[in-house]
């Protein structure tokens, strides 16, 4: 397909996939591929400019991730990034150095805005920078186009060869004008026109799909949330009855979900595609029965899950492809893998290696969640499934503390039930980050209709966040909790007593184990 493409070459930077994603807010399709891709397959991606990310290597050390003069041969604007600046720096006869001063966060930086990277652009504007080396001279041909005190060459230009370099990163959101350089370069630059857009990846993927799978049987592992669904939506779009979907009801979905997904994927929703519910309930119970420990319980759920599906994969048989949800993030924190284990099992998306599949299909991988939902509805999958919150794998087995039991199911989903409702009510579900119910493991005394009670305590959680790592304890109105307060105690049998959880993440995490 004829589609106008940046290229992002990884040095390894942070923020690799955010440069994509600026790039393709400015409507032009970008990926993301290895510093060290062959040349050739450069060139056959016919990109209209090439972006280097940063890195954080020095270019001067040994094995730092260098690549060949020639990318500034191709006749394609290249932008460098940090990393990437001093590695444009290096290549072409410039010196780069450790900086006698580093650069971290927030740096006001003044730009020439005659340059065309900086068109538009305040001359003085405030940059994010992080950088332990600097470029402390321009190769010859090269003129600078903005600095700081303390950074002679902040960026530079060869307009003639099309080569344009930034010390700081124009990506993320603290750079203030940093979307318009992106775009600068993106589309004053490299002269794309800028009429990517997310139907294009729909229509674009549904092509893809269709040449890689054939005739071939497709798996997707559904959960009903957001990454699994488009997934399936897409690929249900490319193959139809090619796909079977399993969606495995572990008896620890939300009060009404496992009916919620078969209303939208099974035989009446909207869907030509094979679907299997699978009421695991009773297996699920039974083998929790006893289990109190956080991580046994993760591990059993997990399991038992894998094992369901495998029964499943075998009776349809002969499948050929594995259809995952995997989104960017995913694969960032698949990829860091030095992390100390908080919780294992975290992505019960991680199916098994048991059954044999010929080869994954992952076709959200590039994508952002924000994206991930605008895929959706372009998908036109109903907005309630397109904006669902987060619900971790292992459901409510993790947010029942304690031993979980099908009475205690009942209570933590007839309680959260209330608590998304009366929240909805007030206007306030879509500002939230996460916000749910759990049930403690703590039974107190109370008095109802002048008798002595003894049930459990509800407690319910509310959080801002934009990326899951970090949270902070949300603020939801003393009106509104009094009504859920009163609403749960009332209407969930076993419960005397509502807490609200003030933590943040760090020192707690969002869900309670
Ligand atoms: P924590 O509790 O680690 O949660 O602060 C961060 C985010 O991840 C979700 N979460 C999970 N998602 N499988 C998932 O698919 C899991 O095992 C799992 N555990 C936590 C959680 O809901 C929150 O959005």
């Amino acid at each position: 397909m004829d589609r106008e493409m940046i290229v992002v070459l990884d040095f390894g930077g942070q923020y690799n996939q955010l440069i994509a994603r600026r790039v393709r807010e400015c409507n032009v399709y970008c990926e993301v591929h290895p510093y060290n891709m062959p040349l050739d397959r450069l060139k056959d991606m016919r990109p209209k400019g090439i972006i280097f990310t940063g890195g954080p290597n020095s270019v001067y050390a040994e094995d730092s991730p260098l690549c060949g003069k020639e990318v500034f041969e191709l006749g394609v604007p290249v932008l460098g990034i940090c990393y990437g600046s001093q590695l444009m720096a290096h290549l072409l006869g410039g010196k780069v150095a450790t900086a006698p001063v580093s650069e971290y966060g927030r740096t006001e930086v003044e730009v020439d805005n005659g340059a065309a990277i900086f068109s538009g652009v305040s001359s003085k504007t405030v940059c994010w920078m992080s950088h332990t080396d600097y470029i402390e001279q321009a190769p010859e041909d090269f003129k600078v186009t903005a600095h700081t005190p303390v950074c002679p060459v902040a960026g530079m230009e060869n307009a003639e060869r099309g080569l344009y370099a930034v010390q700081f990163h124009p990506e993320v959101m603290h750079t203030q004008e940093g979307m318009k350089m992106l775009h600068n370069f993106v589309i004053n630059i490299c002269g794309c026109k800028g009429d990517w857009r997310m139907d294009s990846f729909v229509e674009t993927s549904i092509e893809a799909i269709r040449e890689r799978v054939g005739s071939g049987k497709v798996l997707c592992a559904l959960s009903g949330g957001v990454d699994s669904s488009v997934a399936a939506v897409l690929l249900a779009k490319a193959i139809g009855k090619q796909l079977t979907c399993v969606f495995v009801d572990h008896g620890l979905l939300r009060k009404n979900e496992g009916d919620e997904v078969e209303e939208v994927f099974g035989p009446n929703g909207p869907y030509d595609l094979n679907f299997i519910r699978v009421n695991a309930q009773e297996r699920f119970y039974e083998k929790l029965a006893g289990v109190e420990e956080p991580e046994r319980k993760r591990k059993i759920i997990g399991e038992e899950f894998i094992r369901v599906f495998e029964e499943e994969a075998k009776k349809i048989g002969a499948v050929d492809y594995l259809v995952q949800g995997t989104i960017y993030p995913d694969v960032i924190e698949s990829g860091l893998g030095k992390s100390a284990v908080i919780k294992s099992h975290h992505n019960v998306g991680g199916l098994p290696d048991c059954v044999e599949f010929k080869e994954i299909i992952e076709p959200l991988r590039l994508l952002f969640k924000d994206e991930v939902r605008k895929a959706g509805l372009e998908l036109e999958i109903p907005e309630k499934l397109v904006y669902r919150q987060p619900f971790p794998g292992p459901g409510l087995g993790i947010r029942i503390i304690g031993e979980v039991t099908a009475e205690k199911v009942r209570i933590v989903q007839d309680a959260d039930a209330i608590y998304r409702e009366e929240v909805a009510k007030a206007g306030l579900d879509k500002g939230l980050g996460q916000y749910f119910a759990a049930l403690t493991n703590m039974r107190s005394v109370g008095v109802m209709g002048d008798e002595r009670t003894y049930d459990y305590a509800v407690a319910l959680r509310a959080v801002n966040t934009s990326d899951f790592m970090t949270a902070e304890a949300a603020q939801i109105p003393w009106d509104v909790l009094g009504t859920v307060t009163s609403r749960i105690v009332n209407e969930v049998k076993g419960v005397n007593r509502v807490l609200f959880d003030c933590t943040g993440k760090p020192p707690g995490t969002i869900e309670f184990e």
